[in-house]
């Protein structure tokens, strides 16, 4: 198969690129009908990519494209159960994490749909028991506080949909979460904790991750110094991981413990028992409403044709705008406080994911790949960075994801809301002309500082209200988009190597920190020099 950019698919694109310059003011200018016309539903979204800069041969091109570039296979070799997680030699199996009952999804020839029904019944059961105060403590009190103990995967998710689902839970029962190695994040988080009404989720597909493991260790110590028994962990500690062993040898009854399957990757997992803390807070009919949206969303990428199926097209216009009109980032941007951690959750999802540079072949792409996806909740971007958007020099396509009906009892200020949200895609694409700036009677002078070029293009998502259901079909939405994007690139979207090399040094570096002197440092002399100065100036305990 030909490198993709020496495809005739490929080539058609870029001349076809160089062939057209369409402002967005003519493509609507030519086409009255367009913002109906390019626009479409799915799981309860509605898409409008009207504002994106493709036109009708655009799109017929990038279609052919996911033809030509094996999509639908990959996306059903995925379904079936296939390794294709070539480098670590996995299958990649998250749509089976909310599958019906009674769909048959296989690995190595077992149906792996039970099992997971399975987890999910043990923790709707320990769920419940928590909610309804009937899992005490060790002492006989009642647990008021969650704390999730986890990095990436094992917490992105987790944070972002109890920030998302907050209308949804139950209120006298506190969710929080601590990721970080730096010991604030642990210490802030339980400072105001008393250990007796505490439950700690130590989540970690692995059971290795340093970071969780030394604020695990944290929290048994902080925990049994006021608790002084043993014994104790068994009623304040509770794992979610794929590693039984590991989880023992941390003193976790295992009996405790809710599994996974290392054909769930990290980023993928927050819909598998690593979602535990969602469970808690929104209680198991919430949580299965969320994997029913995610189901549908699957269902609909699954089986609608490419020109009608929103992450294919999402992705398609996506990767336009990135290898075609040379888009460096993404921006995503919620109109929905609730939503306020969805970029971060993203960027894991998508740059731990397509952040690759050599093919499954392991051959140099000569492409980019994931575009640097970021953002924040819409309206306060719109105080902060959006002036480069709409000004800058750099070209930042937007997402912008909105509600009808608010979550809040203030209806109004969700009307001004929203009138923000379509005000900004609608600058963002027709701008202002000098023409109509002279007109508002701006002096000469002033003029070309308030002109807005406009062609700036964004996709606008709507769905009816932020409900498990809408939440989990739009993360689902986002991790296909992902895959389709990986599929065309050619990169392994599931491993992560990438991450591994920081991993090792910070453990040799740990070792030198801690050694008695320091004469054996090999790195460059940057590295070394800086070691040196934190080992010469550090308080507390010296070697
Ligand atoms: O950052 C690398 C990574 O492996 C992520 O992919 C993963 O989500 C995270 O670390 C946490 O891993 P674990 O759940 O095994 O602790």
């Amino acid at each position: 198969m030909p490198k993709l950019t020496e495809r005739p698919i490929w080539r058609s694109l870029a001349a076809h690129w160089r062939a057209r310059d369409a402002h967005l003011r003519n493509l609507f200018g030519t086409n009255p009908q367009r913002g109906e016309k390019y626009a479409l539903e799915a799981a309860g979204w509605y898409l409008d990519y009207s504002k994106q800069r493709v036109d009708e041969e655009t799109l017929r091109l990038l279609l052919q494209l996911a033809e030509d570039a094996g999509v639908a296979a990959r996306r059903d070799a995925m379904w079936r159960g296939e390794k294709i997680n070539v480098t670590e030699k996995r299958a990649v199996l998250h749509i089976a994490l909310r599958a019906p009952k009674d769909q048959r999804i296989e690995v190595d020839g077992e149906d792996v749909v039970p099992g997971v029904n399975e987890v999910l019944e043990r923790m709707a059961a320990f769920a419940t028991r928590v909610r309804e105060g009937e899992w005490k403590g060790h002492t006989g009190k009642r647990i008021r506080h969650v704390v999730n103990i986890g990095i990436g995967g094992s917490d992105l998710g987790p944070v972002m949909a109890h920030e998302a689902l907050r209308a949804f839970a139950q209120r006298n029962l506190d969710c929080r979460f601590v990721s970080n190695v730096d010991g604030a994040d642990f210490f802030e988080a339980t400072r105001d904790l008393k250990p007796e009404e505490t439950l700690f989720i130590v989540a970690s597909k692995t059971f290795t991750t340093q970071e969780t493991m030394a604020n695990a260790r944290a929290a048994r110590a902080w925990a049994l110094a006021k608790l002084e028994d043993e014994a104790a962990v068994a009623k304040h500690f509770v794992a979610v991981s794929t590693n039984a062993e590991k989880v023992a040898e941390f003193g976790i009854d295992t009996a405790n413990m809710f599994g996974f399957w290392d054909w769930v990757g990290g980023r993928y997992s927050m819909d598998s028992a690593i979602g535990l803390s969602t469970m808690l807070a929104i209680g198991p009919d919430h949580f299965r409403a969320m994997l029913a949206g995610f189901h549908e969303m699957d269902e609909h990428f699954r089986t609608a044709p490419f020109a009608q199926n929103m992450p294919v097209l999402m992705a398609l216009i996506g990767l336009w705008n990135t290898n075609f009109l040379g888009a460096a980032t993404q921006a995503v941007l919620p109109y929905a406080n609730y939503l306020k951690r969805f970029p971060a959750y993203l960027q894991q999802l998508t740059m731990e994911s397509n952040g690759k540079s050599v093919t499954l072949e392991g051959a140099r792409v000569d492409h980019d790949t994931s575009a640097v996806w970021w953002g924040e909740p819409g309206t306060n971007g719109q105080h902060s960075f959006y002036q480069l958007i709409h000004q800058g020099t750099r070209l930042i396509p937007c997402d912008f994801i909105g509600f009808v009906e608010p979550l809040s009892p203030l209806h109004e200020q969700h009307d001004l809301l929203m009138a923000n949200l379509f005000a900004q895609s609608e600058a963002l694409a027709f701008g202002k002309t000098a023409e109509q700036v002279r007109a508002e009677g701006t002096p000469e002078w002033l003029v070309p500082h308030r002109v807005f070029d406009g062609n700036r293009p964004s996709n606008t998502l709507l769905a009816q209200a932020l409900t498990p259901h809408s939440l989990g079909a739009l993360i689902a939405l986002y991790e296909h988009i992902t895959f389709v994007q990986g599929a065309i690139w050619d990169i392994d979207s599931f491993d992560q190597w990438g991450v591994e090399l920081g991993k090792q040094l910070a453990q040799n570096i740990g070792k030198e920190i801690a050694a008695a002197d320091d004469s054996g440092l090999a790195h460059d002399s940057s590295t070394n020099a800086l070691i040196r100065r934190y080992r010469a100036n550090r308080g507390g305990e010296k070697p």
